[in-house]
């Protein structure tokens, strides 16, 4: 018996293969883990005050957020204002804590400034990164709950 491959006989096993191969990669991203974000409650509307930030952990306990209402509209904010505003609390120069200033985000170490209304934009300073923002959800009875990171924070090869 000879091993003759016709053309149909190719065009036969090229179609199985890549049926196979499409199968196999379906059958990975159903084995793969999941990489969510926890949901965690950082505080109520009715207990946050304009210009007075809340530092909490998130995703984990290893990376340092903060919270502010902005007392003006913020792209990505919630709230009846839209001013409320979240961001990793580790400055993307070289990870010292930001502090919350005169309605900026100022590292203490090189002085980068970061504009919390306008997505954490990086508009002064060494840092070449915008702060991650963290998008927020405000449930019925007001908790702020935070839900993702948009961005990867300073120090880590994943968020999650
Ligand atoms: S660590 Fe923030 S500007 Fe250098």
């Amino acid at each position: 018996m000879t091993a003759i491959l016709t053309r149909r006989r190719f065009v036969q096993l090229s179609v199985a293969s890549v049926a196979l191969f499409s199968a196999g990669g379906r059958a990975a991203t159903w084995f793969a883990p999941s990489l969510t974000y926890p949901s965690i409650k950082v505080g109520n509307v009715a207990k946050i005050e304009v210009g007075k930030p809340a530092y909490f952990n998130y995703p984990d306990n290893r990376s340092q957020a903060v919270l502010v209402k902005l007392g003006r509209e913020a792209l990505g904010g919630v709230g009846k204002d839209r001013d409320l505003v979240a961001f990793s609390a580790s400055c993307t120069h070289m990870g010292c804590g930001v502090q919350y200033k005169d309605g900026r985000f100022v590292c203490p170490c090189h002085q980068s400034m970061f504009d919390p209304a306008k997505n954490g934009q990086v508009y002064q300073g060494l840092a070449s990164e915008w702060l991650p923002q963290i998008p927020l959800r405000v449930e019925p009875n007001g908790d702020v709950v935070a839900t993702a990171v948009e961005g990867l924070i300073w120090g880590r090869v994943k968020n999650v």
